[in-house]
């Protein structure tokens, strides 16, 4: 149990923006009013629409937002690497990831930061196991997330049934070792990027049923290319697994 004299552990809502003008003000009063405590970090990737100068806005109003400002579009992975490295030098003992388009519900994040504080290093808010969801999603995208956590699974078999999941919290011993790793990925296949550098030192990761809800403004950054570098980099990365086990096994 937490000592009721002692501070709460300090955490970081790390949220990625492209264009998320529209959507991201309800997701964000929607975090500050369930965890009031956690302060959030909204990485820009110099959004043509705005979204970069209005955090800017909120942050000149509100002391536990702050903004990171990218050159341009470069992709879901650069962006929580340079989120995660402002926060780790900042201090903060736990850090999460969520979407800036309210799909991930911030009323559930305490649910990732209390199996955290029981021991996970990594909790993975997911959507396939048993009372998790995804509401709203057209067929292709239900399909394309299975078919992904599939490939995934006969590859990597990492144990966890949702590796592509982009809500999650982070232990920040956990994140110190990982971002000191050498880290390609680009695209949505940085979750699972993740996922399996974790599981290669032995983290504990908790997975925890959430609700996802499909986005109700602005739109996807969900593209072939992102599909395409998964599909390479998930295949590669079972390969060079396979070979490494059966060297090992050939002694
Ligand atoms: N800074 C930055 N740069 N942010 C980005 C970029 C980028 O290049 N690409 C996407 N984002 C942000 C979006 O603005 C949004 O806040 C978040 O990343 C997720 O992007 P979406 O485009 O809304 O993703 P999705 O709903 O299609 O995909 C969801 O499912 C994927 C597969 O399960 C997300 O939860 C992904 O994290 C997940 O991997
Ligand atoms: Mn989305």
């Amino acid at each position: 149990m937490h000592p009721s004299n002692a501070p709460l552990p300090r955490t970081l809502v790390v949220i990625p923006t492209y264009d998320e003008r529209e959507a991201l003000p309800g997701t964000l009063s929607r975090l500050r009013a369930a965890v009031p405590e956690a302060d959030v970090l909204i990485v820009d990737d110099a959004s043509p629409d705005g979204t970069g100068e209005w955090a800017e806005a909120v942050a000149a109003q509100d002391t536990s937002v702050h903004v990171l400002h990218r050159e341009g579009k470069q992709g879901l992975g650069p962006a929580y690497l340079a989120g995660f490295a402002w926060g780790l030098s900042r201090g903060y003992a736990q850090l999460a990831e969520m979407d800036a388009d309210a799909s991930h519900r911030p009323e559930q994040l305490p649910r990732l930061l209390e199996a955290v504080r029981r021991g996970a290093d990594l909790a993975i808010g997911s959507r396939w196991v048993r009372g998790g969801a995804v509401h709203d999603w057209p067929l292709r995208r239900l399909l394309l997330s299975r078919v992904a956590n599939l490939y995934v699974r006969f590859w990597l078999g990492l144990g966890v049934s949702d590796a592509t999941a982009g809500y999650r919290v982070f232990r920040a011993e956990l994140l110190h070792r990982l971002i000191a790793e050498d880290i390609a990925s680009q695209g949505y296949c940085f979750q699972v990027d993740m996922t399996r550098r974790a599981r290669a030192r032995g983290a504990v990761i908790a997975e925890v049923p959430i609700d996802f809800d499909e986005r109700t403004e602005g739109a996807s950054k969900m593209s072939s290319g992102i599909v395409r570098e998964a599909l390479v980099k998930v295949t590669s990365w079972g390969l060079a697994s396979r070979a490494q086990r059966l060297r090992s096994a050939l002694g």
